[in-house]
């Protein structure tokens, strides 16, 4: 696969030679993208009269909660209609949602994020798409960049957290990793989808064009950069702009100042939907509006094929726009090699899979995060003891995998009790055998340590899986309350997906493990952390609130005047009367079986680079990976800048005793923000760096640039 950059002029100048012998009808069958359904014989009749383009391997608008499967030989044949039998001949590109895995499912995005670990982002991703090209996927919806500061909002799940430095740093590494191994990736949901108002997916959102260029278009940015082939629009307005209807947003930002080259594909029946979004009048109206703003694939609305050959005749697209359009299309498809299938193609066989557990179990293992860990709980012992193993996810299999997970199947997924015993056989381990709460109270008396297995149903997260109150379910709260009653050497686990209440978790637990839906080979991650043959070094990528009533609360929020700043310790004035003002667990946040000692930061400035550095040394018993993070506080400037802003990180590893210098090198550049209308503004005065193991650390260093 090549990135349309490195395309041959051969290869340019196929295409143009393409565009010159297609007819219209031709052209616009390659902008439609249809859905899989089940009238085979009317499928196969589109593809032969050259109207499918693409095809999104999903059955329905939420493709993150459906398991169908994609049709590997019923999409063979639609291939050799496209081929031999359609006007142009111009082969299918197939799309689907390989968001976190394929067969092999890794952590879901969100948890992923929380390891900060991009090597094994990229290697993960690199992975999922190598099974997908298995199954003759060409083009994965992934990776979701949205930044979301709202845990009521399901697709919290499917991004990298509040953190666009983050967040674009784990975008690039999926997008390497997916492309690299043959994939055209998806840069998704262009943009701001994720400050859909109070967390209600799809709904309107408020974000100013200064929050939009600094908060939400960064990770864009990034994947351009890094050569992503496609994008994604978004079903959500900005302030009243429809996106999918924007040529200010999909022309002018991605594809002229950002300089995207690859092709923009709606979302799912979004460019309908313009009509019901108050943005067009009628269908004709949706498909004028859209391909002008720069959408160049219709996912499955069916606009662009009824509509656009009367609008290139009429003149209300121009021939200019629709050659545009499908020369991206066009483009892509010779990237990833479909202009250059072998003549006589022989139909591929469905894959034999040979999942890869082990990747699988350390990408999970890297993105758990260890909460809590009072009197050094854990890591537990593997012998001597007497385990209770309780909670309702002690067997749990399908909620491991997480949302978007298409592909996975519940039967691959280790179950939490049998790893718990595979991992220390010699235990004496003690099951409440009837699962009645009668039961788990006796076997929590009988115990040393009662390991609860708790989490969030994979369903009630992802796509339109809003959740207005965010505490584990009742029965779950009440079996660790009863157990608490008999015996406060409480472990507990949780398997969840979005940031949920844990206050009352934590209070009856000692410790507590953020196992997150971390996929095929979460329960082994989560029992190899807690008997410590593998140490949590996960890091939260996104804020946990004490309570819902705090949303939005995040780490990079601006300087107010009246000093209200809890985030960060107690300010002058509370931020609530009823509700300690604190996050529960801020971003940044992770602790570790061992302990870190920083020395005193130190600063000075080369050229245009700033270099802050620190001595870090590993106080504690045991070796660690500490993800060490720089951030950076602003002088005065023309607009009100963060209190903190995440600049860099560097994952280090330690032993015992050890000491290690870890530098950053900041580009002055790097320092600058965007003005709402685009201009960087490079502020000087004096700058502050913050570095540590959180955002909340307290060790500095100031320099005036
Ligand atoms: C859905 C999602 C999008 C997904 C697409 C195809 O509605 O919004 O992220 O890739 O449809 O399943």
């Amino acid at each position: 696969m090549k990135l349309i950059k490195d395309l041959s002029q051969r290869e340019f100048d196929r295409v143009e030679e393409l565009l010159t012998k297609m007819t219209l009808d031709e052209k616009i069958g390659q902008l439609n993208q249809p859905n899989l359904f089940d009238d085979k014989a009317a499928l196969g009749d589109l593809v032969r009269e050259g109207k499918v383009g693409s095809l999104v391997l999903a059955y329905s608008a939420l493709a993150g909660t459906e398991s169908r499967k994609s049709q590997l030989g019923f999409r063979q044949e639609l291939q050799r209609i496209a081929i031999e039998e359609s006007p142009s001949g111009i082969p299918i590109l197939f799309g689907r949602d390989v968001i976190h895995g394929h067969r092999t499912v890794f952590p879901i995005p969100l948890m992923q994020a929380h390891s900060w670990n991009v090597d094994l982002v990229e290697k993960a991703s690199s992975t999922a798409a190598k099974e997908a090209i298995a199954d003759d996927i060409h083009w994965t919806f992934a990776p979701m960049m949205d930044i979301a500061r709202d845990p009521r909002w399901g697709r919290i799940i499917e991004g990298f957290g509040e953190d666009p430095h983050l967040a674009s740093e784990m975008a690039v590494a999926m997008i390497k990793g997916f492309q690299s191994a043959g994939i055209a990736a998806c840069a998704k949901h262009f943009v701001a989808y994720g400050a859909s108002e109070g967390g209600r997916d799809y709904n309107t959102t408020e974000v100013s064009d200064y929050t939009l260029r600094n908060i939400y278009l960064p990770p864009f940015a990034a994947s351009v950069r890094a050569g992503v082939l496609t994008v994604m629009a978004s079903f959500n307005d900005i302030s009243g702009e429809a996106v999918t209807g924007s040529r200010r947003l999909l022309t002018g930002l991605l594809k002229e100042e950002l300089g995207f080259e690859g092709f923009v594909v709606s979302d799912w029946d979004a460019v309908g939907q313009l009509i019901r979004q108050g943005a067009a009048a009628d269908r004709r109206a949706a498909a004028a509006i859209a391909i002008n703003a720069g959408i160049d694939m219709d996912m499955v609305s069916n606009c662009f094929i009824d509509h656009l050959p009367e609008l290139v005749k009429d003149g209300t697209v121009s021939e200019s726009r629709l050659n545009d359009a499908v020369r991206r299309v066009l483009l892509v498809k010779s990237a990833v090699g479909l202009l250059d299938l072998p003549d006589n193609r022989t139909p591929m066989q469905a894959p034999v899979y040979e999942l890869n557990v082990q990747l699988a179990h350390d990408a999970a293992a890297s993105g758990m995060v260890l909460l809590k860990n009072e009197f050094e709980l854990l890591p537990l012992p593997v012998q001597e003891k007497k385990i209770a193993l309780l909670g309702q996810f002690l067997n749990e299999q399908r909620s491991m995998l997480g949302s978007w997970t298409l592909d996975g199947r519940a039967e691959d997924v280790q179950v939490f009790e049998e790893c718990m015993k595979q991992t220390a056989p010699e235990l004496i381990f003690i099951n409440a055998a009837s699962g009645s709460a009668d039961a788990a109270v006796e076997a929590a008396i009988q115990a040393d340590v009662v390991i609860v297995a708790l989490g969030e149903d994979w369903n009630n997260t992802g796509e339109a899986r809003g959740h207005a109150g965010l505490l584990l379910p009742d029965e779950q709260l009440d079996l660790l309350c009863a157990v608490n009653n008999v015996n406060k050497n409480i472990v507990s686990v949780i398997f969840s997906g979005r940031p949920l209440i844990f206050d009352e978790v934590s209070q009856l637990s000692k410790a507590v493990l953020y196992a997150g839906h971390s996929g095929t080979a979460a329960a082994s991650a989560a029992a190899s952390i807690l008997f410590g043959l593998n140490d949590p070094c996960g890091k939260l990528s996104v804020t946990f609130p004490r309570n819902a009533g705090q949303i939005p609360i995040y780490y990079n929020q601006r300087s107010a005047g009246r000093d209200i700043d809890n985030y960060y310790g107690k300010a002058v004035f509370k931020n609530y009367q009823d509700c300690e003002d604190s996050p529960m667990y801020p971003f940044g946040y992770g602790l570790q079986y061992t302990t870190y000692e920083y020395g005193k930061p130190e600063i000075n400035k080369v050229d245009n680079t700033i270099c802050v550095s620190v001595d870090i040394t590993n106080t504690g018993k045991r070796t660690g990976i500490e993800t060490v993070q720089c951030y950076a506080s602003y002088p005065a400037s023309e607009f009100v800048r963060p209190i903190r802003e995440l600049k860099q990180f560097h994952r280090v590893s330690l032993n015992p005793g050890e000491t290690k210098k870890v530098e950053f090198n900041i580009e002055i550049n790097d320092l600058a923000y965007f003005a709402p209308d685009g201009k960087l503004i490079h502020s000087k005065g004096k700058y502050v760096f913050w570095i540590g193991g959180c955002s909340t650390v307290t060790e500095s260093v100031t320099i005036d640039i």
